[in-house]
């Protein structure tokens, strides 16, 4: 089967917030493979740059047909010819083309759906699944499923945006996801009788909106959909929280729980919540985007039995992580490829975390599409986690249904992970 490309090119079509973004298929003389790219809400301040048009006619600005174009007129052009399976050269043209530090001539959404386009279709060619194409890995992440939005993903009080379950204690991803769903609608449950019907309402990652004011009271109403489920706080369940501080944090000031604290006050604030929930085993962007100083205290405070995760922090950038590594300002990366735009780039920021023995959690983004790729992904590298939201709406379950069906290929052979 010949890898050489013959034909690239891109579409507008929706993400699960109905903004536009970017679809592209890349073709060989008798096979293709096509990407749908993300997109966040609450973006890093280093990511690389989201091409959108701003003509205020369409979609209020949001529009992507300029990327569209540079992939169908520009990028096309350097990348037909190519062997579709030299992902390292693709991604090489592609940064060379764009030429600026951030993608933003030709937009990292543009750039990202070609790279990883070339993947699907790469994999195609050769007759392998995605996942053995992208490596050699066969362990299923531990998923963090995010039960509860606040932040910049709801509507409510809450200021810290994703309150998470982690299914540890399981033999198999299937079980622990099956648990996870038990879990998610025992949630339901509470919270309608607690907080009112209007408290099921879900946010963009597919979790409940709540009318809660305070994260304890998030973190206690897990704990009660924990128990009604039949299970075990710190044997079968864990909790994971991604505080996203970047958006509650203005002019040196925090403002969270209705209170308005500073970086020390803050810390005190998490380790509070660590003693009232143990079980709280993953903190991901506690502080400010270009706080590493303060990350490096939680670090030095809690680092050696929780994850400090490192996302608007670091933006799956390895100059970042480089910084993150000098300062020890974290141990757990979250690795989002259309943070930087291209597989080849995510795949030296996943080996530049690994070479220090931390942890990555490949993540999706809160506007998401059907593609399941970093279902794959997460399997063929092997990262020990996935944050791929609640086990509802579709564009969360797809890459959820994409690990069972690994894990069923896989047979005997897949290892749950249970990090
Ligand atoms: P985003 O949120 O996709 O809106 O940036 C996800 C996250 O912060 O992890
Ligand atoms: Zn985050």
């Amino acid at each position: 089967m010949s890898a050489i490309i013959k034909k690239v090119f891109a579409r507008e079509v929706l993400d699960s917030r109905g903004n536009p973004t970017v679809e592209c298929e890349v073709h060989t003389d008798s096979t293709f493979g096509k990407f749908i790219v993300p997109s966040g809400a609450s973006t890093g301040q280093f990511e690389a740059v989201e091409l959108r048009d701003g003509d205020p006619k369409r979609f209020h600005g949001k529009g992507v047909l300029k990327a569209v174009s540079n992939v169908n007129e520009i990028i096309s052009q350097k990348i037909v010819g190519m062997d579709v399976t030299d992902q390292e050269g693709i991604d090489k043209v592609l940064i060379e083309l764009d030429g600026t530090p951030n993608k933003g001539k030709l937009g990292a959404n543009a750039i990202l759906s070609v790279s990883a386009a070339s993947a699907r279709a790469a994999a195609k060619v050769k007759g392998q699944h995605l996942f053995e194409y992208l490596g050699n890995s066969k362990r299923l992440p531990t998923p963090l499923l995010n039960v509860i939005n606040g932040g910049k993903h709801a509507g409510g009080k809450l200021a810290i945006q994703e309150f998470m379950i982690v299914p540890k204690g399981f033999e198999t991803f299937r079980e622990a996801l099956r648990a996870s769903s038990e879990v998610y609608h025992s949630l339901k449950k509470y919270l309608k009788t607690k907080y009112g019907s209007s408290s099921i309402n879900v946010g963009d990652e597919g979790g409940f909106a709540p009318q809660i004011d305070f994260a304890k009271d998030a973190l206690s109403a897990l704990t009660e959909a924990i128990n009604n489920a039949g299970y075990e706080v710190g044997e079968h369940f864990f909790f994971a929280i991604d505080s996203a501080a970047s958006e509650f944090y203005e002019n040196g000031k925090y403002f969270v729980d209705e209170k308005y604290m500073d970086a020390d006050e803050l810390l005190n604030y998490y380790l509070e919540l660590i003693d009232d929930f143990p079980a709280l085993i993953s903190i991901e962007d506690p502080f400010d985007e270009n706080d590493f100083e303060a990350f490096s205290k939680m670090v030095k405070k809690v680092g050696s039995t929780k994850a400090i995760v490192g996302d608007d922090l670091t933006v799956t950038n390895v100059e970042r992580i480089q910084k993150a590594i000098d300062m020890q300002s974290m141990n757990y990366l979250l690795l989002k490829i259309n943070q930087i735009g291209t597989l080849t780039e995510a795949k030296n920021a996943f080996n530049l975390t690994k070479s220090q023995n931390w942890g990555v959690v490949i993540s999706h983004r809160s506007g998401e599409t059907e593609d399941p790729f970093i279902a794959d992904l997460s399997v063929g590298w092997g990262a020990e986690r996935i944050k791929t939201g609640a086990p509802a709406r579709t564009e969360r379950v797809a890459k959820y249904n994409q690990l069972l069906r690994i894990e069923e290929l896989l047979g005997e052979e897949a290892k749950y992970y249970n990090q």
